[in-house]
């Protein structure tokens, strides 16, 4: 599904900057669109996307956790298994390569499990661009290890102390160098959020997850799955994953929120199960409000989950019923993410526990002839040491 030419979907979406963003956003737009046409760089994402991210990502059959939940038969897609540990990298190739067409010399960028972070400062080493990134003092702390990955990768990391110190604070920190370095400065965004073209764009970088998934299950089973089940944030790993099977009607599309400590207000992340629509970092969404439409804080053990918002197609899936979205609390995910390490060894991140959780917990709902995909949006190293 394309959004309008504004950038829409449905109701959600648009361009909501300041002015000065404008014309970089039209220009970031029309390059966009010409290099999804130019053979070159379509040749060119592909390399890098194989040679250098070490795709494709396999599609694994976990069959100790489909025997110890006696029932559906579950799959993993591997992005755990990409070059830097998370699906970022995706992204973040085929932005690196935008900004060298566009000329940028400096890359900046928001991160919160900073998988993100360290994906832009390992494409920025790649590509010889200098690299800025934004990241809350407190994913700082409970990420010390990515903090030191991305300064051995030659970045410099901004901690940002505003607000709850987290994501949302970083992005806006990311936003507000953007608008007075527009002209010398890229600005790659970390998932489907943002102003119009980042959805449309990132999409394009993610939706590699489910070309490969779907060539892999027919080639594996025959069929396509019943279920894809993706953790969301703000929302890239879910979408690359659901693009491909949009138009596959029976295949069920499941996003996990972070509920956190529960559904209450600054307890969660559940921007979808606990938001109601309106306006964050250029773009119309749902999004964890009160009253009088001020953000809340929000909580996830996930900093990559932690997020008050969500990518605009995900609110237009939702109110379509084209996928459901549900929270996975904290204790749930931490259980799934020991789970799946001493049973398959293989352990998540914390942010990717949460869409095993959903599958652990609900496993009795299914039927025992359905197929689950299982979105593995990234490893759990960078989560190990914070758990010590
Ligand atoms: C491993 C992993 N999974 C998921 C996410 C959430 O982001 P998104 O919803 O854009 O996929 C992050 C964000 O940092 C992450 O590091």
């Amino acid at each position: 599904m394309m959004p309008d030419k504004h950038g829409y979907f449905g109701k959600y979406g648009g361009m909501f900057v300041p002015e000065t963003l404008m014309p970089a956003l039209e220009e970031l737009k029309n390059e966009f669109f010409k290099a999804t046409k130019d053979k070159i760089f379509k040749a060119e994402l592909k390399r890098y996307l194989t040679e250098f991210a070490g795709r494709p990502t396999e599609l694994y059959y976990a069959e100790k956790l489909t025997r110890y939940l006696k029932g559906p038969k579950i799959y993993l897609k591997r992005e755990d298994m990409t070059h830097t540990g998370s699906h970022k990298i995706n992204n973040c190739i085929g932005q690196a390569l935008m900004a060298l067409r566009m000329g940028k010399k400096r890359i900046i960028a928001e991160t919160g499990a900073g998988q993100h972070g360290v994906a832009t400062a390992t494409v920025a080493a790649r590509f010889g661009l200098k690299c800025d990134v934004f990241m809350g003092e407190e994913d700082c702390k409970r990420q010390a290890l990515n903090v030191y990955r991305m300064k051995l990768l030659g970045t410099n990391v901004i901690p940002v102390t505003s607000g709850t110190k987290t994501l949302k604070d970083a992005l806006n920190e990311a936003m507000r160098d953007w608008v007075s370095n527009v002209d010398n400065t890229y600005y790659m965004l970390g998932t489907v959020a943002g102003p119009h073209p980042y959805p449309l764009m990132v999409r394009y970088f993610q939706k590699v997850i489910g070309e490969e998934a779907r060539r892999q299950i027919l080639v594996k089973e025959g069929r396509l799955p019943n279920f894809i089940v993706a953790c969301v944030g703000g929302g890239s790993n879910a979408i690359g994953i659901f693009h491909h099977f949009f138009h596959d009607k029976k295949v069920k599309f499941i996003g996990v929120e972070a509920g956190g400590r529960g559904m209450k207000p600054t307890m969660n992340s559940a921007s979808i199960s606990a938001g109601a629509p309106g306006s964050l970092h250029g773009s119309y969404t749902y999004l964890l409000q009160d009253k009088d439409g001020q953000v809340l804080n929000t909580h996830s053990i996930a900093a990559g989950l932690d997020y008050p918002g969500v990518g605009p197609e995900h609110s237009y899936y939702k109110d379509i019923g084209r996928a459901e979205y549900t929270p996975i609390m904290d204790k749930d995910a931490l259980k799934a993410y020991d789970l799946l390490s001493k049973i398959e060894g293989v352990i998540p991140a914390l942010e990717s526990s949460h869409a095993v959780a959903y599958v652990v917990k609900n496993a009795k709902t299914f039927k025992k002839t359905d197929l689950i995909i299982i979105n593995l949006s990234g490893r759990g190293d960078k989560d190990v040491g914070r758990l010590l």
